[in-house]
């Protein structure tokens, strides 16, 4: 991947202006985990600075979050974050795939959020498979990213998505929209839902749902529910 996530800033102002709607996803995610038994341990992979873990944090009883991500600069915001809050915290600077591996923790909640994308074909299925063996029993785990359409190619995704954002994000200056627009361009890798659903199932998941889909069509929401 490109350093774009290690000057973090860009990409905060993109959240900042809910360009890729993460309060409504908090809100959806909320709504499932509610029910849910408190003291929850959460594995955030792909972390970033955890904007929607820290949205979903009033209202739950967490009992430790572990975060994930390769940028320094993420988690040195996300430390920040974490001060005057009462939450037994560990951050992972690694890349999400080796930490996976070796990773013998088990959650009751895993969060990944608009970094799937940036793994190969074979290791998002191999992630699933990875987090699944992370999961305790009745665990669930919320994909929110971009993903294409039916039939549609990365190269019009990244047509639609650019033009979207041009038209849309206009709170950006054009030396961050050219910075979006080659880290877009270079290292996003969306694929389709039926994709995600065809390997949850492979993997052992036992309940798939799509919850959400947001205003921008790419931008969704998953469920995965291991029994
Ligand atoms: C678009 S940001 C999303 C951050 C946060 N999850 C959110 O929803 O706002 C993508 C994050 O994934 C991280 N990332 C991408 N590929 C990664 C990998 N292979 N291992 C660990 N972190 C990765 C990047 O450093 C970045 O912080």
């Amino acid at each position: 991947m490109d350093d774009f996530f290690q000057q973090w800033r860009t990409y905060r102002t993109v959240v900042n202006q809910g360009y890729m709607e993460h309060n409504r996803i908090a809100d959806n995610i909320l709504r499932q985990i509610l029910p849910l038994a408190q003291g929850l341990d959460i594995l955030d992979l792909g972390c970033g600075d955890a904007e929607v873990f820290f949205q979903l944090l009033p209202e739950l009883t967490v009992n430790a979050y572990r975060g994930v991500d390769s940028s320094a600069a993420a988690l040195e915001v996300l430390t920040e974050r974490f001060n005057n809050r009462d939450v037994a915290f560990q951050l992972d600077c690694q890349d999400m795939m080796d930490f996976l591996s070796s990773h013998d923790g088990q959650s009751d909640v895993i969060l990944a959020g608009f970094c799937l994308h940036h793994l190969s074909f074979d290791d998002k299925k191999r992630c699933l498979e990875l987090a699944y063996g992370c999961l305790r029993e009745h665990g669930v785990m919320f994909i929110y990213d971009i993903f294409l359409q039916p039939g549609e190619s990365r190269n019009q995704y990244l047509a639609n998505y650019l033009n979207y954002m041009q038209a849309n994000w206009t709170a950006m200056s054009v030396q961050e929209l050219e910075a979006l627009s080659a880290h877009i361009t270079g290292c996003d890798f969306p694929e389709e839902v039926q994709t995600f659903r065809q390997w949850s199932q492979d993997v052992g998941f036992e309940q798939f749902r799509s919850l959400w889909e947001g205003g921008w069509h790419s931008h969704k929401l998953l469920q995965l529910k291991r029994g």
